[in-house]
């Protein structure tokens, strides 16, 4: 099935449509295994869920969160871990006990704690729904360039931009994590349902590469067209540059 590309006239309108495809899915199906990334992008999304959370339009306190990716060799009780991250943006605000959100490892031993990781999606029949970003160089999760169809979960060295995009999460003086953790593209190209989001005029050329240039391990997001049910949602900016 080809991509659905929905264009949104800017961030507040994309964050409402991602609410809306998200709330829709875990109204057919409550306790979900829902992928979720961590990033700007999806922010919005999660604050609208959070909000209707609140105001009981919306129940997510059932699905399963299983995290998409980790820095590696950063304590694990470190506020800025992306486990961290999920917790506060996504599994607190919609009152998800912890035991059910999957953490990947950033510490000890990485091999063993992401085949323990890729049992979990396995005995939850697989991920329903995935919620994603893209990065300038085209990466999903931390499956940098270039990343086959076939990647597992696993350990990974970042790419220099991705280490500069990161930079904005870190304290100043701090180093930047260089190596993480991430699902790989097999898991994230068997989910049944993906969103995939983007948003601003930075990421114009790499949403249109990877949704009409060739699909390549080159481009990891483009992989995603292999997948069952892939809806893109976008802004203006991040489709074709308008303001
Ligand atoms: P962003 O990150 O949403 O903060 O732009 C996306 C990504 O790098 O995957």
């Amino acid at each position: 099935m080809p991509p659905s590309i929905l264009v949104q006239r800017d961030y507040d309108d994309l964050s409402r449509a991602g609410a809306d495809f998200v709330a829709e899915i875990v109204a057919a199906r409550p306790d979900a295994a829902v992928l979720v990334a961590t990033g700007e992008t999806p922010m919005g999304v999660y604050a609208e869920l959070a909000r209707r959370q609140e105001a009981g339009t919306f129940d997510g306190s059932l699905l399963q969160v299983f995290q998409l990716d980790e820095y590696a060799g950063i304590p694990d009780h470190d506020r800025r871990t992306l486990y961290a991250w999920t917790l506060r943006a996504f599994a607190d605000p919609l009152h998800i006990p912890h035991r059910r959100v999957v953490r990947l490892p950033g510490n000890g031993d990485i091999a063993d704690g992401c085949a323990a990781y890729d049992r979990s999606v396995a005995a939850a029949g697989g991920i329903h729904l995935a919620i994603l970003g893209i990065g300038i160089n085209g990466h999903v999760g931390f499956n940098e360039p270039p990343s086959d169809r076939w990647t597992t979960t696993r350990a990974v060295r970042l790419a220099p931009e991705t280490i500069r995009a990161n930079a904005r999460y870190w304290g100043q003086r701090e180093p930047v994590a260089r190596r993480g953790v991430t699902v790989g593209m097999m898991t994230l190209v068997s989910a049944r349902r993906t969103l995939l989001m983007a948003s601003g005029r930075s990421k114009r050329d790499i949403v249109r590469r990877a949704m009409r240039g060739p699909v390549s391990a080159d481009v990891p997001a483009s992989l995603l067209r292999d997948a069952d049910d892939l809806t893109v949602l976008v802004d203006r900016s991040a489709w074709d540059g308008a303001a």
